[in-house]
């Protein structure tokens, strides 16, 4: 069953929040698994569904003003955090070190981490889409195999982040196969690899062609509730 991922970002008042809960409250699906990142501070409207978040602290617990804990986000229900988001390494600077630490931390309380890697234009010009992978797969190694076989790959490259521009069925059908080698042969596990990049109701017939992901990360095409759900319809 594929994995679809709402990734909200800063986006959505608490009126559109309200209105976009009760549009999708009743949703099911056979061939989905479906769950929401909304904004930290909506996280209890959207208690009645599956529920993730969009980040996590790197500290467990403590003093870290403006920040929320995994052990906080496991009280709230959260089954899955993305971490390692192409916009928190490049805006806020986060380091591979702190998305270590994330995963350590979400691990830790039993929710699911989903690493966001992807390669920026430049890297992809330059030919260096597998060594950014490698590097960022790198962040995997201080963890046993179990909980290597429970993490979630996103695979999201920055230029086709909320740009229209998405790379070929074929390059994202080698990149999920890259990442799934490359886990393979290091740590013996397999993974769940999703795309993620400018997916929406446009497209998906076309990405549903590339047959070895195993799910989406949506950002922009998640915001509107019922057109969400007519994406993941689209979906097998
Ligand atoms: P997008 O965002 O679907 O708007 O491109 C995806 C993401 O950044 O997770």
């Amino acid at each position: 069953m594929k994995l679809v991922v709402a990734n909200h970002k800063m986006n959505l008042t608490k009126e559109e929040v309200l209105s976009y809960v009760d549009s999708v409250k009743d949703f099911a699906s056979n061939t989905v698994e479906f769950v929401f990142c909304p904004s930290t501070l909506y996280l209890p409207y959207f208690s009645s569904l599956p529920l993730g978040s969009q980040d996590v602290s790197y500290l467990k617990e403590g003093s870290l003003t403006g920040d929320v804990s995994a052990k906080q986000l496991k009280s709230m229900g959260v089954l899955y955090t993305l971490v390692g988001h192409s916009e928190r390494r490049v805006k806020l600077h986060e380091n591979p070190e702190m998305i270590q630490k994330k995963i350590e931390n979400l691990l830790n309380e039993g929710i699911i981490p989903i690493l966001c890697i992807g390669e920026s234009i430049d890297e992809k010009e330059q030919g260096k889409v597998e060594e950014v992978l490698d590097r960022e797969l790198a962040i995997l190694s201080s963890f046993t195999k179990e909980e290597i076989a429970s993490i979630v790959i996103a695979y999201e490259p920055m230029w086709a982040i909320g740009t229209g521009v998405l790379p070929t069925n074929q390059e994202i059908e080698n990149r999920v196969r890259y990442i799934k080698e490359k886990v393979s042969s290091l740590y013996q596990v397999s993974i769940r690899v999703l795309y993620g990049g400018s997916v929406n109701i446009d497209n998906i017939d076309t990405l549903e062609k590339v047959s070895n992901m195993d799910g989406y990360l949506v950002g922009g095409a998640s915001l509107d509730g019922p057109r969400f759900l007519s994406l993941m319809e689209r979906m097998r």
